[in-house]
């Protein structure tokens, strides 16, 4: 069976994000050995001095690796993030820059940096506070996952979004909702 690795970054108890990528993740996993890390239970440290200074003598814990292995490793990449503050949550950005670790997710020779990872597809699943639509000038979260895939040489990078979650009424979260987990299950099905 083919594996897929989800960044589960949904950090608030009743997370729309999560019920999207819920239904998708559970949609995906008929045809993938899914495997998740869920944010929220991890304290990933902000990479400064200390942790450069293990980088450059040759340490890197082994439970960091583990998973940078994994991302390397996998057919399909999903990240589910809610849409914070123009981007998405920091802790997504510490886990990546925490996984971001030559010669496993990326390497490179005199020229260039290069990517080693397997997945052809990433899946970012969100939802936006505000009537902001992916690829706007003020969606900063998608042109990121885009540029690290390109450095860890991931394929192609497809998007799940729901918007104006937070000027919409119940009835219409749920039907934004629904909408994005059918796209999304389309989607899904083509992987
Ligand atoms: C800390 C924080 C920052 C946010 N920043 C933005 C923002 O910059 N733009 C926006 O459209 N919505 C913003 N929102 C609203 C969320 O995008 C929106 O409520 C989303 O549905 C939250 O996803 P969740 O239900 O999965 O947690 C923010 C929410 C929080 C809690």
């Amino acid at each position: 069976m083919k594996r897929l690795f989800h960044i589960d970054s949904c950090l608030r108890s009743g997370s729309r994000t999560k019920l999207i990528a819920d239904a998708l993740i559970d949609r995906l996993s008929e045809r993938y050995e899914i495997e998740t890390i869920k944010l929220s239970d991890y304290d990933f440290p902000v990479v400064k001095d200390d942790i450069l200074n293990e980088r450059s003598s040759g340490y890197v814990p082994d439970e960091y690796v583990q998973i940078a292995k994994k991302i390397a490793a996998a057919d399909v990449l999903v990240i589910s993030a809610p849409f914070w503050d123009m981007s998405f949550p920091s802790a997504l950005k510490v886990f990546l820059e925490n996984m971001s670790l030559f010669n496993v997710t990326f390497a490179s020779n005199e020229k260039e940096c290069y990517g080693l990872c397997k997945a052809e597809k990433v899946l970012y699943i969100t939802t936006r506070g505000m009537n902001i639509k992916t690829g706007d000038e003020m969606e900063q979260a998608t042109p990121y996952i885009k540029a690290i895939s390109k450095l860890w040489g991931l394929g192609e990078l497809h998007v799940i979004a729901a918007e104006n979650i937070d000027y919409s009424s119940p009835e219409q979260i749920e039907e934004k909702i629904q909408n994005a987990i059918k796209e999304g299950e389309a989607l899904c099905d083509a992987f």
